[in-house]
């Protein structure tokens, strides 16, 4: 058996990737894209948007959706030009809530009771007598034949619900719409959420190209100067959590073997929300098994599959120096127990680690982004960053940034890293915006 010290060394084996790998993984990273580009066979799906940058001079009053797949927001979003907005109204609802008895993201529901539950939130935030133009941001896989078509590929973040996957998500939202007599809605635009986070940058920041979110998904975006097929500069989602170049450790391994699509989305299981905090469960229940925590006594919250998230990774990485922080989040798990020193260690370690590598790998893959877009690196880049991790992991925007320059030799002045909050739906405006004078002259 080992000691506290070597299992805490053997964590830091399993979970640490070294600057030369992380360079060596940008590389791979960036092999993958440019064979997606191609339409060759890559990890990397390189799904065109139809959009391109916006003027930040696009004006007017837009619904927006924001179906992400945690919980749906739905915004009323004024553009005033020159790179502000306003958010007249916001609502935010859970997609599934157990205390209502519902849940729209398992297999046993339809596609028409998740859209209609869309629909319905629509129409509590819109007058009947007044007209609007949605921006709808679909957080998922989708491979689209125009700003306003998208054909769901496949759900990922662990979504079942039946129905969606191979059908036009803006048929799908129409016939909800048009069921409930909403016929003052007017879909024009779906995105992807890390299309919306770069346009709700890009509408302020003319340096902003990439978009990402680190949130209960983990995916990229970014401008592509030359796309093939068309004439001018495209987002391109990436849907990075799909790299699959990355080595895992056993813990990887065994997550996959029991998630929704075993073998898939490899970088989304160690970077997202989604997952890490499961990951930092099956860390804890081996340790446990190893006799090196709680004095080997396994509380019941850790035999049991999703129990924790990414919050649990965030208190935890935060709490070595506050044991009564770990008591209470015992307490909280029902599990009262008497904390030691080294139970806190274990505990700080492994959440440090699990996060530390989700931050350094995001950045591996926006390093490759930056290579393949500006290969001298000769000009200003804003990377808009949305999602819980970035916004609310203690160290990970950090982290990202130091990686960065670690891998790029360059000064952190000349790429920016920012969180953009409510990009996802805000975005969703802008995009709505951007076809606003195509929809009125078709009318
Ligand atoms: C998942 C989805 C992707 C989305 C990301 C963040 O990776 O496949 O489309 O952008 O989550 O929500």
């Amino acid at each position: 058996m080992p000691n506290v010290q070597q299992c805490l060394n053997q964590l830091h084996t399993d979970f640490t990737f070294s600057a030369a790998q992380l360079t060596s993984l940008a590389e791979l990273f960036l092999h993958d894209m440019k064979e997606g580009l191609q339409g060759r066979e890559s990890s990397l799906a390189m799904l065109p948007s139809f959009l391109t940058k916006p003027t930040g001079q696009e004006t007017g009053s837009f619904l927006a959706l924001d179906f992400g797949g945690t919980n749906v927001r739905v915004m009323l979003v004024e553009l005033n030009g020159y790179g502000s907005y306003t958010i007249l109204a916001r609502q935010d609802v859970p997609l599934s809530d157990q205390s209502k008895n519902y849940d729209f993201t398992s297999s046993t529901s339809t596609a028409a009771e998740l859209f209609g539950f869309l629909a319905d939130q629509l129409a509590q935030l819109t007058q009947p007598e007044k007209t609007y133009l949605l921006g709808h941001t679909f957080s998922f896989p989708c491979r689209q034949t125009g700003t306003n078509q998208a054909v769901l590929l496949h759900w990922t973040k662990e979504i079942h619900t039946s129905g969606v996957v191979g059908h036009n998500v803006v048929d799908l939202l129409d016939q909800a719409l048009a069921a409930r007599s909403l016929s003052n809605i007017h879909p024009v635009t779906i995105t992807n959420d890390t299309v919306s986070a770069l346009l709700a940058a890009a509408y302020q920041d003319c340096y902003a190209d990439i978009g990402s979110i680190c949130g209960t998904g983990h995916n990229t975006c970014y401008l592509e100067p030359k796309p093939a097929k068309f004439s001018h500069p495209m987002y391109i989602n990436i849907e990075s959590g799909n790299f699959d170049k990355i080595p895992g450790n056993k813990y990887d391994a065994l997550l996959d073997s029991y998630s929704a699509r075993p073998g898939a989305g490899k970088m989304e299981k160690m970077c997202a929300g989604r997952y890490i905090g499961e990951l930092l469960r099956l860390v804890l229940l081996d340790v446990v098994t190893q006799n090196l925590l709680f004095n080997g006594s396994c509380p019941v919250f850790l035999q049991t599959e999703g129990t924790l998230s990414g919050w649990d990774v965030a208190v935890l990485q935060d709490a070595v120096a506050k044991p009564e922080q770990i008591s209470l989040w015992l307490a909280k798990h029902g599990s009262p127990a008497t904390v030691s020193l080294d139970d806190g260690k274990i505990l700080q370690h492994s959440a440090g680690l699990i996060a530390k590598r989700s931050a350094r790998l995001a950045a591996a893959s926006y390093a490759a982004v930056l290579r393949h877009i500006d290969p001298a690196l000769t000009s200003f880049h804003t990377i808009s960053i949305d999602g819980s991790l970035y916004e609310k992991l203690p160290g990970y925007a950090d982290t990202i940034s130091q990686s960065l320059q670690e891998l790029l030799g360059i000064k952190a002045e000349q790429i920016k890293c920012i969180l953009t909050k409510d990009g996802s739906g805000i975005g969703a405006a802008i995009a709505a915006a951007t076809t606003a004078k195509k929809t009125a002259s078709l009318k």
